[in-house]
């Protein structure tokens, strides 16, 4: 009886936890959907730009009180130009998506949107996180253990 209390306790704190994808099964879900060389960008960056970002936890929130918009989930999608999150001032919604889709454990609308992202131009240069840890720096090694 304690064991299952104890173990219903771990499943709930999880859930609250969100999901986080081991990077190399990370890799291999972006690998899936194309996303090695989309707009020129390699597989490994968009690895280190998620580690740096998001930790891969595909329920990753921030909220930036400068502008009171939000970043979601494992790309840390950012809620004024991207998605509705229906409390944005001046929101864009250019992925046209609640934001809360990029939150799901299925990162198949997050992909899809950074992909958008990156067509913009200023391209994968729109994730600080990438050009304090990734740009410039040999990112092979996020991927190079990985089974792809
Ligand atoms: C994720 O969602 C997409 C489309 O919404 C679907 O095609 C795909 O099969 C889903 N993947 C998994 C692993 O459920």
């Amino acid at each position: 009886m304690k064991v299952l209390i104890l173990l219903g306790l771990v499943f709930l704190l999880m859930l609250a936890h969100g999901r986080i994808i081991p990077r190399c099964e990370f890799a291999r879900i972006l690998k899936q959907n194309d996303v090695d060389g989309d707009s020129g960008i390699s597989l490994a960056n968009w690895v280190c730009l998620a580690k740096w970002e998001s930790d891969f936890n595909t329920r990753a929130t921030n909220y930036n009180p400068g502008d009171r918009s939000t970043d979601y989930g494992v790309f840390q999608i950012n809620s004024r130009y991207w998605c509705n999150d229906g409390k944005t001032p001046g929101a864009v919604n250019a992925c046209g998506i609640p934001c809360n889709a990029l939150l799901t454990k299925n990162i198949t609308t997050a992909i899809k949107c950074a992909k958008r992202v990156v067509r913009d131009p200023n391209g994968i240069l729109a994730w600080v996180a990438w050009r304090n840890h990734c740009q410039g720096r040999d990112v092979s090694s996020y991927i190079s253990d990985c089974r792809l």
